[in-house]
């Protein structure tokens, strides 16, 4: 039996030069934990196939699959997947997995989801999650960027998620957005990192300081991200979960291109 379901295009957004996001069908037998990623891929040529883990940017309960990519020029897939369109196939892998799940971190007072770039997918997908608000007082989402234009999803983060029939009012009670940009004018400069390390996010948010005692925290990002960031909780003492079904005090996921 194949590991791979074939699934339909229905939608693709551009958000700029560089992001897009897609939507497709949704195999009724895949089940999947809410910021888990999943292999994604389409034929070549010359009969083989590219195929490349993408984190699930929509809720497990949701009938569609939504994906954040970026479009690497001379990438294998994303320069393919860029040109996608409604009715396309793609193949979609039967098997999801990852360790940035709500599941390995531990209870606390606010969650922290610290993106940059794609690294917002599975966050996007958690915070749409009704188990994540009942596990954390607030959950901040913070999103670093190069340009204002790669600050996607903000209308649903600020807009449309607080409004939701079903989770409106938990939402607007209990998430908080941090977006912060490196290469332009914006309200929030700077690199996360450097915002954590400051205090800025809690300051801009009205927080009580970043404690180990009652934060945690889910990172997704670039590998140098994820070195910095993780190195910057240890040693605030923060543990990270050691390994899969583990909790600790923070989980991390590499984003994914190519
Ligand atoms: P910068 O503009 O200073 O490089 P990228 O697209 O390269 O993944 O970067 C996305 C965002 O992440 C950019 O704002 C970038 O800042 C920032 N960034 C890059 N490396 C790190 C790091 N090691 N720690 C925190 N943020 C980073």
């Amino acid at each position: 039996m194949s590991n791979i379901n074939i699934e339909k295009v229905l939608s693709v957004k551009h958000w700029n030069d560089t992001l897009f996001t897609f939507q497709t069908t949704r195999d009724q037998s895949l089940r999947f934990r809410n910021g888990e990623f999943i292999m994604i891929g389409l034929p070549l040529e010359d009969g083989k196939k590219v195929m490349r883990a993408y984190s699930i940017a929509s809720p497990n309960y949701e009938e569609n699959l939504e994906f954040f990519s970026i479009k690497v020029p001379d990438g294998k897939l994303t320069s393919r997947l860029q040109h996608l369109k409604p009715g396309d196939e793609v193949m979609v892998s039967k098997k999801p997995t990852g360790t940035l799940v709500v599941d390995d971190v531990k209870s606390g007072r606010n969650l922290y989801l610290l993106a940059t770039g794609t690294g917002l997918a599975p966050f996007m997908s958690i915070i749409q999650c009704p188990e994540t608000y009942e596990k954390f007082d607030k959950v901040i989402l913070c999103h670093g960027v190069r340009y204002v234009s790669e600050l996607c999803y903000q209308q649903k983060i600020m807009e449309e998620l607080p409004n939701h029939e079903y989770l409106g009012d938990i939402i607007s009670e209990k998430l908080l957005y941090y977006p912060t940009v490196t290469r332009e004018p914006f309200q929030n400069q700077g690199r996360l990192t450097h915002a954590l390390e400051e205090g800025k996010v809690e300051e801009a948010l009205g927080l009580d300081k970043l404690d180990p005692e009652h934060d945690r925290a889910m990172i997704c990002g670039s590998q140098a991200m994820l070195e910095d960031l993780s190195k910057m909780l240890d040693g605030k003492g923060f543990e990270i979960s050691p390994k899969m079904g583990i909790q600790g005090d923070y989980v991390i996921e590499r984003a994914f291109v190519g």
